[in-house]
């Protein structure tokens, strides 16, 4: 068959941004029931009613367009829906959409098989088909398996009549199937129809679709064409696997080839849970399918809680409350029992046998459930932590950094590390994040300054003592690094350098194709197998010759590439799973990629792991990171791809609105990443004129430094004259129930989640045009003195803020870098903090000009002996042993925040003795 090349070369995988083809079909479906019911109505103007027919036809069509991609309804359900509307059956047409929308809304196609054409006329409609939540609770799991096969009409219907012969009542899921014939559609239908769970690769099918819906076509702009459009007929199919998989990794696929199995490549059928060889046995197919579905489904621990919960057992253990025995007799605090429910006290216990297992020596269900969490969020092993990321990172940080290890750490880190280093006796590597002045905020660390701190190492001869690099992706307002690029060009100058991600936000990251190809797991996936190949071999070859000779310094405006004979892969991520995904508040994953793992870590990693485990750890905990796995395993791609779609919805909103326009608008690109790391030029993903620019926005996810995920939101504030806490606790929360995080002095953070809906998006955008209409009211109403005085107040939001303090240094007397011929900049903060236990070694000096301003002065140093930690912008502006700067304190007397931990204003700061200081140099 001849296929038509495009000139199109541009290598991209990432597929997320689209403005909402799943919205846009809902929507039409629902605009098609009203005018299926209008021509249905006895008395209709001819010129309505040839309008609305129009209408009706280009609904129709769009609507084909969609459902070829899904199950139901089907292809012959579409014909008779056609048929109706040139049959003029207005009345049976519009029955019948109203079924179909019932179906899809409430989900009831998802059991049952839906037969449009058995309702006689007059016959009562179906109404039952929305379920309760009760009856949806007890509903198989149903899914859909995609098949890649050009067959015609008839030979799909045999294929499916087939399969659904097979079903039987034991069963524990059902499924539908999808045919699509072509690659491209292929690749369309996996990540437009949520359901699909499995596929099955047919032979012979075309490269191209023939459907030229553009809101779908957009989907395939966004994949490298290069990677498949030369791709022949045999390695058609597997070459299909690979994308898909990339795409959806998740996916269960299935090749079906007539060409002997042994001439597909190795590494291509390691991708396929199952090759069959021209496979006509529908029963073998059908088994897999299901035992595929049954692999993500299981949940080890949850499953053997429940089995534990359920079992008659006497308690002559610890824990009165186990089986709820302290709280059914008690006289006092029965509402406990009542509120909570039996199960959870059934499920309390302080057991580790009877099918259950120990955390901290897993090696049943919890060690199973583990690895399988490894498999859903790409790691070579995963450990569940009950005490939150706050702990998840103490345990990593012990289990590879020994008293002396220099560690290069951004400084707007979350305080767990900070704390860590002290446990640890790291010698502290303070990295600057760029800041952003005008918010209050900070932004990341830009690579060059990471370079530099590393190439000053390595010039001191200290490279060797430089064990790890720890960022945060993404940070709290969501800054998201280039991974795979920092990564790269850490390990050309340190080739084993360890990189610990504090992906607290980012466990949502890992279920989308463009989220996930900046974190940590996948970037260490992708670079190990890159650095394993021939070509990255002869590339690393031709750039080694080109920057032969160059001097260290030239280096920091390179793109450097690592040396593969040389470099190890030791990646590890820290996981706030209850942040972003399904878990109890406080389970947290550690994940691991690290190649000396089992023989450098696996020891100090249990001693950590003991350190700061309970031996009491929560089982609700646990078991709800077991279902947290399952549902992203069978669900994420579908509730990330909706938060995304979502907060898209919010940014456009506000955007296009005029007054909500007028007084908030939500930060872009380019008023949270400076310009030089904005190589794709985004300054806004969307624009009230031209809309959604989704060609730079996977530009941007693909080469620029840094890129603001889209699912937070930071609502800029400053033109309301209200400061961000005032709004958040008197105007979002008192008034309008509504909950945010963080804020700045002009900003207030929202964040979507995978449990946003569309209907909590209204009910924000209505607040927020509830109280911009307030605002508008008060400035129509203002005399001019009141006017004047908001004028100011928007005036200091908006302009008066003070310069972000950079780190200072630290003191000679926890330096020892400050000792070398090359000086380097980091800090004994350990021994700086304990030396703050003696009380003698501290005085308190108030910031007021008289009082520090004169120490300053007249004295040599100050030097902080504490943490100090204002909220916003939540991280320590001041570390025991770092100097206390001119910057620092102009920047305390002019923060307004309440909440400052480690300073009391009456009290002062607590500053090392001058005394101490010298006893500690001499
Ligand atoms: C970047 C970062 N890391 C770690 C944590 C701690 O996570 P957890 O609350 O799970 O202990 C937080 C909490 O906000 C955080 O923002």
């Amino acid at each position: 068959m001849a296929e038509k090349k495009t000139t199109r070369k541009k290598a991209r995988v990432n597929l997320d941004f689209y403005h909402s083809p799943t919205q846009l079909r809902f929507d039409t479906w629902n605009r098609l029931e009203e005018y299926t019911s209008r021509l249905a109505e006895k008395h209709m103007r001819k010129a309505d009613v040839a309008a609305i027919k129009r209408k009706t036809r280009e609904a129709l069509t769009l609507l084909e367009t969609f459902e070829s991609y899904s199950a139901f309804p089907s292809d012959d359900d579409f014909r008779f829906l056609w048929y109706l509307f040139e049959e003029q059956d207005f009345g049976e047409l519009a029955r019948i959409v109203a079924r179909i929308v019932r179906a899809l809304t409430g989900g009831t196609y998802r059991s049952r098989h839906i037969n449009l054409r058995l309702v006689e006329d007059g016959e009562e409609d179906h109404d039952d088909e929305y379920y309760s939540p009760d009856e949806q609770h007890l509903q198989r799991p149903y899914f859909e398996v995609l098949f890649v096969d050009e067959s015609g009409n008839d030979e799909i219907r045999r294929l499916r009549d087939n399969l659904h012969r097979l079903r039987r009542p034991e069963d524990q899921f059902v499924y539908d199937i999808v045919v699509v014939p072509s690659f491209e559609d292929a690749l369309i239908a996996i990540l437009f129809n949520f359901n699909i769970q499995a596929a099955v690769i047919r032979y012979g099918f075309p490269l191209h679709s023939v459907n030229h819906l553009e809101i779908l076509k957009r989907y395939l702009s966004k994949i490298d064409e290069t990677a498949y459009e030369d791709a022949l007929d045999i390695e058609r199919g597997p070459q299909l696997g690979n994308l898909m998989a990339e795409l959806r990794p998740e996916l269960d696929l299935y090749l079906v080839t007539d060409t002997a199995v042994e001439d597909i490549a190795g590494n291509v059928t390691q991708k396929f849970n199952r090759i069959f060889y021209q496979q006509e046995d529908y029963l073998d197919l059908h088994l897999n399918i299901l035992r595929g579905i049954q692999a993500r489904f299981d949940t080890p621990f949850f499953n053997a809680l429940r089995h534990y919960s359920r079992q008659p057992t006497g308690v002559f253990h610890a824990m009165p409350i186990s089986r709820g025995k302290s709280v059914t007799r008690s006289h006092w605090i029965r509402e406990m029992g009542l509120f909570y429910g039996m199960n959870i006290f059934l499920a309390e216990t302080s057991a580790t046998s009877g099918g259950l297992d120990s955390l901290l020596q897993p090696h049943g269900p919890i060690k199973k459930a583990q690895e399988l969490a490894a498999r859903a969020f790409g790691a070579k092993r995963t450990y569940w932590v009950t005490n939150g990321t706050s702990t998840a990172n103490k345990i990593v940080v012990q289990a590879l950094v020994k008293p002396g290890d220099i560690i290069l750490i951004d400084r707007d880190c979350h305080k767990s590390h900070h704390y860590g280093m002290v446990l640890a006796g790291a010698q502290v590597c303070y990295l600057d994040s760029y800041p952003l002045n005008d918010y209050s905020m900070y932004g990341a660390v830009p690579l060059k300054e990471i370079k530099q701190q590393l190439l000053l190492y390595k010039k001191a001869g200290l490279l060797g003592r430089v064990k790890m690099l720890l960022l945060t992706n993404c940070t709290f307002d969501g800054v998201v690094y280039n991974v795979e690029r920092v990564m790269e060009e850490c390990l050309a100058i340190k080739p084993d350098l360890i990189f610990l991600w504090d992906e607290a936000w980012f466990a949502f990251a890992g279920f989308t194709p463009t989220y996930r190809r900046r974190t940590a797991m996948a970037t260490a996936r992708r670079l190990q197998a890159r650095y394993r190949s021939a070509e990255y071999a002869a590339e690393y070859e031709a750039y080694r010759q080109r920057i032969a000779g160059r001097k260290d310094a030239e280096l920091l405006d390179e793109r450097l590439y690592p040396d593969p004979s040389r470099v190890r892969i030791r990646v590890y991520a820290t996981q706030s799973t209850h942040k972003s995904l399904t878990s109890l508040r406080q389970g947290s994953m550690i994940h691991v990629h690290d190649q000396d793992f089992s023989h450098k870590v696996q020891e100090p990693f249990d001693e950590a792991f003991m350190t700061h485990t309970s031996t009491s750890p929560n089982y609700q905990i646990l078991a709800s990171l077991d279902m947290g796995r399952r549902q992203v395993e069978l669900e994420g791609f579908e509730m990330v791809q909706k938060q995304i779609e979502l907060a898209m919805t919010i940014r456009e909103r506000v955007a296009s609105h005029p007054l909500l326009s007028k007084y908030f608008s939500f930060l872009r690109p380019r008023d949270m990443i400076p310009v030089e790391f904005r190589r794709s030029g985004i300054g806004s993903y969307f624009d009230p004129k031209a809309g959604w620019d989704a060609g730079a926005m996977e530009e941007a996810w693909t080469n620029d430094e840094f890129v603001v995920d889209l699912t937070r939101l930071t609502l800029y504030v400053g033109l309301t004259g209200i400061d961000g806490d005032t709004f958040k606790n008197e105007y979002l929360m008192d008034k309008y129930g509504i909950q945010i995080n963080k804020t700045s002095r002009n900003t207030v953070l929202f964040m979507t989640n995978i449990g946003t809906s569309r209907s909590s998006v209204a009910f924000l955008i209505e607040v927020l045009v509830k109280i911009a209409t307030e605002l508008e009211q008060e400035r129509e109403d203002a005399n001019r003195v009141e006017r004047r005085i908001l004028e100011k107040r928007v005036h200091s939001l908006s302009k008066d803020l003070p310069p972000l303090p950079d780190f200072s240094h630290f003191h000679a007397a926890f330096a020892q870098g400050a000792k070398r011929r090359v000086k380097t900049p980091d800090g004994d903060i350990r021994r700086a903090f304990f030396y703050a236990y003696d009380d003698e070694n501290c005085e308190y000096l108030t910031i007021d000009e008289a009082t520090i301003g004169a120490a300053m002065k007249g004295r040599r140093e100050l030097v902080s002996a504490s943490f100090v930690t204002p909220y916003p912008p939540g991280f320590p502006i001041l570390v025991p042993g770092q100097v206390v700067s001119e910057e620092i304190l102009s920047f305390m007397r002019a923060l307004d925040v309440k909440e400052i931990h480690g300073y009391d204003p009456e009290i002062g700061l607590q500053l090392f003795t001058d005394e101490a200081l010298k006893k500690l140099l001499d």
